[in-house]
C-alpha cells in the first residue's frame, strides 16, 4: 500500500468536520473509494454529509445505518453512501451489489469501512475520527490519508 499524503485536522464542532469534508469531497476523483473509520458518534456521517456538499449533492444526506446504501447523483459522479456498521458478514455486501459501487464514474464512502476485505482492496483513501480527549466532547482529530 504506498501512502501519497496523509494529513492531521482537529475540528471543534460539527460543522467544522462537515467543513473538512467538503473541501476533502471538493477534491475528490470519480473512481475514488474512502473508508470512514471511527466509534460510534464519531462523525462519520457528519463528515460524509460535507464531502456530499463538496461534491454538489443538494440532497439531505442521511445516515446509511438502516438503508446500507444510498446513491446520491451529483453535477459530475455518483456517490454511494455505505455503512457496514450493521452487516455481520462479508457476503451481505452481495445484497447492496457492492462490486457494482466501485467503479470508474462513481465515488464511494464506506462508514466502518475497515471491516470487509473487500473495500480494504478496493479503498483509495481513509478517514480516521477519534475523540482525542474525552474531557472535550466536541473536539475531533482527523486524519485523511490518500492512498492513491
Ligand atoms: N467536532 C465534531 N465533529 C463531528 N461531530 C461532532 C463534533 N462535535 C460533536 N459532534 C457530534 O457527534 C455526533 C457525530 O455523529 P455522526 O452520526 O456523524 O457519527 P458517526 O460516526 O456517523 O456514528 P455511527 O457510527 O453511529 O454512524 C453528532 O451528534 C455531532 O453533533
Ligand atoms: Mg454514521
Amino acid at each position: 500500500m504506498t501512502v501519497a499524503s496523509t494529513s492531521v485536522f482537529h475540528t471543534n464542532s460539527p460543522i467544522g468536520t462537515q467543513s473538512l469534508g467538503e473541501r476533502t469531497g471538493a477534491a475528490a476523483q470519480p473512481g475514488e473509494v474512502w473508508l470512514l473509520i471511527g466509534d460510534l458518534g464519531a462523525g462519520k456521517t457528519q463528515f460524509a454529509q460535507g464531502f456530499a456538499a463538496g461534491l454538489g449533492v443538494t440532497d439531505d444526506v442521511i445516515s446509511p445505518t438502516y438503508p446500507i446504501l444510498v446513491t446520491y447523483t451529483t453535477g459530475r459522479t455518483l456517490l454511494n453512501h455505505i455503512d457496514f456498521y450493521r452487516l455481520e458478514d462479508e457476503s451481505q455486501l452481495a445484497d447492496i451489489d457492492f462490486d457494482s459501487c466501485i467503479a470508474p464514474d462513481a465515488i464511494t464512502l464506506i462508514e466502518w469501512g475497515d471491516r470487509f476485505a473487500a473495500a480494504r482492496r478496493a479503498m483509495t483513501g481513509v478517514v480516521n475520527i477519534t475523540i482525542p480527549d474525552p474531557a472535550i466532547p466536541d473536539k475531533r482529530r482527523i486524519e485523511v490519508i490518500q492512498l492513491r
